[in-house]
């Protein structure tokens, strides 16, 4: 697998072409936003830890039925990935009141949201990543309303993995974001599933865990995310010695 040129750099992650034309590598950079830009910072090792991650949940989602881009590791911040026409589209899928639904909707932080809700944003940082529903899409043609209505459902089939993981584990999966993409037709998850976009909190004291503790400069960032990653079973050390084939 040869890498060529830099496609896209993202706020954490760059997207890099390669000599198959059906294939990406994504490379999980230790740059960390929030606030859709407006506050960023490097923090050591994070590349590797969310890579590492990410490929941690996506292994489990394929496992259980659900389409995704992940294809395999190749290095501790590099995974290889399917190209999917992606969706300027975020679902957001939420268990537990937290973020910004709090201060739209004057709800409370920690409240059981009972069934799980459902929620889409356009991804455009100048606009502070606007939340829209189907009819805008259809409107503005930022995907069609099939491939809307499965990402939900797959948004829905995710939580049902992923909700029931991570309370095994000590730890509830208050909210996430997901983006979805086509792959040959199909509807497929893409970008990312890291404590950078999902929000976790210890079951028993209800810490925070995940990208709050960086929003709320509450310290210990990555160490939090390898803690719920290690909670999970994924052994850190184990998967950074993997370097699979991969040419400059
Ligand atoms: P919110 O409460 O800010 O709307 O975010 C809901 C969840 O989605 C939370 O886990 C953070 C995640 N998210 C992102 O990762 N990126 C984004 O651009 C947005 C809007 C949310
Ligand atoms: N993901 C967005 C950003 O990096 C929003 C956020 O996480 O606060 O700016």
């Amino acid at each position: 697998m040869k890498k060529l040129e830099e496609l896209y750099s993202g706020k954490a992650k760059s997207v890099y072409a390669t000599d198959d034309a059906d294939r990406y590598i994504l490379q999980f950079r230790d740059d960390t936003s929030a606030f859709d830009g407006k506050k960023i910072e490097k923090l050591a090792r994070k590349g590797m830890v969310n890579n590492v991650f990410n490929a941690f949940v996506m292994k489990r989602l394929e496992e259980a039925g659900i389409p995704t881009h992940f294809d395999k590791l190749l290095s501790p911040q590099e995974a290889l990935v399917k190209k999917l026409e992606m969706m300027p589209v975020e679902c957001v899928v939420r268990n537990i009141a937290a973020g910004s639904i709090c201060r739209r909707l004057g709800i409370t932080e920690g409240i059981d949201l009972e069934p799980p809700t459902f929620e889409l944003f356009l991804k455009n940082d100048e606009l502070g990543d606007p939340m829209i529903n189907e009819y805008h899409i259809a409107s503005f043609g930022w995907g069609e309303a099939q491939h809307i209505e499965r990402s939900r459902e797959l948004s829905f089939a995710v939580n049902d993995v992923l909700k029931p993981m991570f309370l095994e584990a000590g730890m509830l999966l208050v909210d996430f974001k997901l983006e979805f993409g086509l792959y040959r037709g199909e509807v497929v998850l893409g970008d990312e599933f890291t404590p950078d976009g999902c929000r976790v909190w210890d079951v028993e004291t209800r810490e925070k865990l995940d990208k709050d503790r960086f929003r709320q400069n509450l310290g210990g960032v990555i160490e939090s995310y390898e803690l719920v990653g290690r909670r999970l079973g994924i052994d850190f050390d184990e998967a950074t010695a993997v370097r699979e084939g991969v040419d400059s």
